[in-house]
């Protein structure tokens, strides 16, 4: 568009109005056509789900690529194919970028990720959340090298914002090649139906490894959420990514200087009776760990994070009287609640994510162990569990621990057991600590007495009834004050309230260092 510099005021107003829509419109009527028909919406009206209404400032609307090869010279790109900015959630400042997938696929040039990392800074700098919309066909191709030094600038942004600010990515297109790694630097992912994330696409893994594999199964929400783990949560679509990403945020502080916000709460603590009837008398029956969450939290309102990978072990926010506290919690319904790779990580870098954040960590213990077998020790068990015990250890928020039943053995202390630091625990009187079920433990202390017996299972019956006796309880571990109380269940959100509250001022302070060394 040619620029005169002798326009009235009411010519220029046209021009600036006329060249902003022009920008709105993105990729043009044809690729925003092809876009709703495959039931999403476009960069800005994503935008428009997330943030309040008429909050949106945008940075940098009218910025042009600079390439010239392959095509690229005099090639408009609105935006660059990113719409970056500020606007609140609930009157919460938030930056936000915005992929538009009908400008060049939403690849990433070098302006492209320019602009990306420059909101992700005011992010840092303001002490906000930073939330990216993910829709890219990855590295834009024609920029080459330029690309990729952009992907650089924000990759390493990510990292100076981690654990300073929450970081959310919401996946609501294609998400290839290094398009990928910037989210698997945030807090949280949040990938839609219409979605697929993977670093290479079926045709190269074809290509190199002859796999034959749909874009879908390689990279659709269900893999990435069942199988890999990167992803943290399902949306259907984009509304309902944006209430997710509206939700999650309203457990977190927006940075990690603040508390997270309290919420307003009518203070009842009253004994909860449904509780006492949630763990079976048959210590080997399974039952269903969210159970105890819903009845010990606010208003049964529980977000549950990784809900469909390793369902051993539960993890999520929640309320206790306003309070926002991350939830860590075996599932016996799930392979017994026993501890594996899986459910290690999981658990692990949630607990570093709530400690980063100022979110107390609120664990229910019902677990077995840690899961035997080659696979599980060949994976790397040893290296994978140990980061449970590093992570509670290091973490210095307010550690609140209730063993509803078993707690054995290195899963016992995996669990936030008094000894890493747990600054509460309290067990119910259905809880057994011991350092391994009775069963095995006949096995291995009575293995000869055992055989010598004239009527083996009879004695070994009776050997494990005595072993259960001694410790399948919580009062010889309340004895060794491992547990600070037994408590009535009905009684746990009241006594959880309570902690919370004396615990409110903690401070704890760890020796002068860089950083720990998590067994990654
Ligand atoms: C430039 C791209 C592009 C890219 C897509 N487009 N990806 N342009 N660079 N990386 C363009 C297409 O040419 C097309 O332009 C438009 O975007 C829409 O793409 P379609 O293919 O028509 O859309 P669709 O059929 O929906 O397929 C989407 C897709 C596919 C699955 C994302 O485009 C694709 O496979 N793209 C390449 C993905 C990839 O290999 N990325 C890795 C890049 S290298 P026109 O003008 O025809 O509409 C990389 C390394 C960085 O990222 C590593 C850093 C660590």
């Amino acid at each position: 568009m040619e620029i005169d510099n002798h326009m009235s005021m009411d010519k220029r107003l046209a021009e600036l109005k006329e060249r902003r829509q022009k920008i709105e419109l993105g990729g043009g009527a044809d690729k925003l056509a092809k876009h709703r028909s495959q039931g999403k919406l476009t960069a800005r009206e994503r935008i428009a789900a997330l943030v309040d209404s008429n909050s949106f400032q945008e940075t940098g609307l009218f910025a042009e690529h600079r390439a010239v090869l392959f095509g690229m010279a005099g090639k408009e790109a609105p935006a660059d194919g990113v719409v970056t900015g500020a606007g609140t959630i609930g009157g919460r400042l938030i930056h936000l970028a915005s992929q538009d997938f009908t400008v060049l696929g939403g690849s990433a040039g070098e302006l492209h990720s320019t602009k990306v990392a420059e909101i992700m800074a005011q992010s840092l700098k303001t002490g906000t959340p930073f939330v990216f919309i993910n829709d890219s066909g990855g590295a834009r191709v024609q920029e080459g090298i330029d690309s990729l030094s952009g992907y650089g600038k924000v990759f390493h942004t990510n990292v100076m914002l981690s654990g300073a600010v929450p970081q959310i990515s919401l996946i609501c297109g294609p998400c290839a090649g290094g398009a990928a790694y910037s989210p698997a630097l945030t807090d949280f992912v949040i990938q839609t139906r219409q979605a697929q994330m993977f670093i290479t696409g079926p045709q190269v893994i074809k290509q190199v490894t002859g796999e034959q594999v749909t874009a879908e199964q390689l990279g659709g929400p269900d893999a990435h959420m069942v199988n890999s783990g990167v992803i943290h949560f399902i949306a259907e679509n984009d509304e309902e990514a944006a209430l997710l990403c509206q939700k999650l945020l309203s457990f977190l502080p927006s940075n990690n200087m603040e508390d997270p916000p309290v919420l307003a709460s009518d203070g009842n603590v009253d004994p909860n009776p449904v509780l006492n009837d949630i763990v079976p008398d048959d210590p080997k029956q399974p039952y269903d760990v969210r159970d105890v969450i819903l009845n010990v939290i606010d208003n049964a309102d529980f977000l549950e994070v990784q809900s469909g990978f390793a369902p051993n072990i539960v993890i999520g926010f929640g309320r206790i009287v306003g309070r926002a506290v991350g939830i860590i919690a075996n599932q016996p319904a799930y392979l017994a609640g026993v501890l594996d790779i899986n459910a290690s990580t999981k658990a692990s870098r949630f607990i570093r994510f709530c400690n980063a954040f100022n979110i107390p960590l609120l664990t229910f213990v019902d677990v077995p162990g840690f899961l035997p077998g080659v696979q599980q020790e060949h994976g790397g068990i040893i290296r994978h569990g140990a980061k449970m015990l590093f992570a509670y250890s290091a973490a210095t928020v307010p550690k609140l621990t209730v063993i509803l039943r078993k707690s054995y053995g290195g899963a016992h202390l995996a669990m936030c057991a008094k000894d890493l630091g747990a600054d509460r625990c309290f067990a119910w009187p259905t809880a057994e600590v011991a350092v391994m079920g009775a069963e095995g433990a006949v096995e291995i202390v009575f293995r000869k007495e055992i055989q010598e017996a004239q009527d083996k299972a009879a004695r070994r019956k009776e050997l494990i009834e005595e072993y259960r006796k001694v410790f399948a309880n919580p009062y010889v571990a309340a004895g060794r004050r491992l547990v600070d109380d037994v408590i009535e269940p009905a009684s746990t959100r009241f006594v959880i309230a309570q902690s919370l509250e004396y615990l409110n001022t903690k401070r704890e302070l760890r020796p002068a260092k860089k950083h720990g060394l998590i067994p990654l």
